[in-house]
């Protein structure tokens, strides 16, 4: 018989739960328009039948455009058909796979690497395989949703600590470790829509009271973008040859900035003089954030048994995510700057190995589409074999930025190509990204994404393919509407 539902069945749904289901993380509001693009996503792109200059999303280096690129994808679909139809465990390891994770394994200059559909996995893999090397989760508050969703799936607690803030972590864990537990801190290198960096060298020195203490840190944004050689978030603050004890990485590398502010430091940009605009980039962040928002145990509750296991820390001297003492790891995507597609994790032989085994990414899901793995080993190989690339990024991202600071908004000077502006209330940007996209300029408005604060953010990015012309037109256009 039916029963009408009753009323206090249905689920309370806040105002930013009901904002985050009408808009996409692209900033397209369901209830309007679906746009719909209809080119690659380089500098100009076609969305609903007209050309615009496009400031959106990730391809920060500009090589999913790149013409090797789509034809390795496209030789590597019509050798190897649209993937291998079956498991890697079983017959599923075509050379196009086995080509991206060598290409991988270069670009981190470790012995090996993990190559596998989505970046979105990479998280929930990796833990798969460290849940019984550590004890405790605590997570920035703003982790990505890969992060917190992976860190809920282990049997571990976990606690989330303020966003970038090494005291707050300090205090998590002198307050939830119990004496003798393994702590692994996970992080966002670069966080995706504020584009903020972590502090790694704070957080290394408040895990450096923990033995068998641990970082696990997603650097989607990072790959490709930071770092002498693009490793990373790691490799931007001169951590990398102690993230992998063995790695034949020159020692004593320095952290990389331009910046006058100390990395890591709490805010890296002022609002400017009108007390309501500010921009969000680099090493910055929102001064009142911290009030609004307390760690907290998030999932995961049960009680922490001592481990026996603590004494004998792992002793594998791996090349990376392997340390007796301390060890970093790391997951990466494809499918941003690097210009392919899929989710990469680097690491040791044995290491990787182990990863492989511990999910079942490996013997569980059909091998990732071949012209995607074609393309990403083709993008690694371009990317590597032209650093020039990542320069012509840098010098747009300054140049923008300058151009910021001749609109009167105070910004700082870290590499990161994203730029999140927060200009008046949610009204204000809006208009101004309306009046954008009129004009032929394409960028995103987030009215709610994690912790953008109640009115949201323009998030601009910049690639290596926009010209001086493109970033100069995109200032005049601000300067007019802001
Ligand atoms: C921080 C972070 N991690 C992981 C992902 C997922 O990566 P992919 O798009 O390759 O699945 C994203 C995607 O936006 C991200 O921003």
């Amino acid at each position: 018989m039916c029963r009408p539902l009753e009323r206090r069945s249905f689920p309370r749904i806040t105002r930013d739960e009901w904002l985050a289901i009408l808009y996409t993380a692209h900033g397209v509001c369901l209830l309007h328009k679906m746009h719909v693009l209809q080119s690659p996503p380089d500098a100009v792109v076609t969305i609903d039948g007209r050309e615009y200059l496009y400031f959106v999303g990730t391809g920060y280096l500009g090589l999913q455009c790149h013409p090797e690129v789509i034809k390795a994808a496209c030789r590597a679909t019509e050798r190897y058909g649209i993937h291998s139809a079956t498991t890697r465990a079983g017959f599923g390891n075509s050379p196009p796979l086995l080509e991206a994770e060598r290409r991988a394994a270069e670009l981190f200059d470790v012995p090996a690497a993990f190559y596998f559909a989505t970046g979105y996995a990479g998280n929930a893999i990796l833990l798969a395989a460290l849940q019984d090397r550590f004890d405790v989760l605590l997570a920035d508050e703003l982790s990505h949703y890969s992060v917190l969703e992976a860190a809920r799936q282990t049997r571990l607690p976990l606690f989330t600590f303020h966003h970038r803030d090494a005291d707050d972590l300090a205090a998590a864990l002198k307050k939830n470790l119990p004496p003798g537990r393994r702590p692994l801190l996970l992080t966002d290198g670069v966080f995706s829509v504020r584009g903020t960096i972590a502090p790694l060298t704070e957080y290394r020195a408040v895990l450096s009271g923990y033995p068998g203490a641990g970082m696990l840190i997603d650097d989607a944004h990072a790959v490709g973008v930071l770092g002498r050689h693009g490793r990373g978030t790691l490799e931007h603050f001169g951590l990398w040859r102690i993230a992998s004890a063995d790695s034949p990485l020159p020692m004593g590398e320095g952290p990389e900035t331009n910046s006058p502010l100390p990395l890591g430091a709490g805010s890296g940009v002022r609002a400017a003089s009108s007390g309501q605009w500010s921009v969000v980039s680099g090493q910055s962040d929102f001064p009142n954030l911290k009030s609004q928002i307390s760690h907290q145990q998030i999932s995961n509750p049960q009680s922490l048994i001592p481990n026996p296991s603590i004494a004998s820390p792992h002793p594998s001297p791996l090349p990376m995510g392997e340390g007796t003492d301390f060890a970093s790891f790391l997951t990466a995507t494809a499918s941003k700057a690097i210009g392919g597609f899929g989710g990469i994790i680097p690491g040791s032989l044995d290491f990787i190995e182990r990863v492989k085994r511990s999910s079942h990414w490996f013997d569980g899901a059909s091998a990732p589409v071949a012209a995607a793995a074609a393309a990403t080993a083709k993008a690694i190989e371009l990317l590597m074999a032209d650093p020039q690339r990542r320069t012509r990024l840098r010098s747009n991202v300054r140049k923008f930025k300058n151009g910021l600071r001749g609109l009167g908004l105070e910004v700082d000077d870290s590499p990161v190509p994203i730029l999140c502006l927060v200009l008046g209330n949610a009204e204000n940007m809006r208009r101004i990204q309306s009046e954008l996209m009129q004009h032929g300029i394409a960028v995103a408005y987030l009215p709610a994404y994690s912790g953008l604060g109640t009115e949201g953010g323009l998030r601009i990015a910049m690639f290596a393919t926009h010209t001086d012309a493109m970033i100069e037109r995109l200032i005049d256009e601000l300067r007019r509407l802001v």
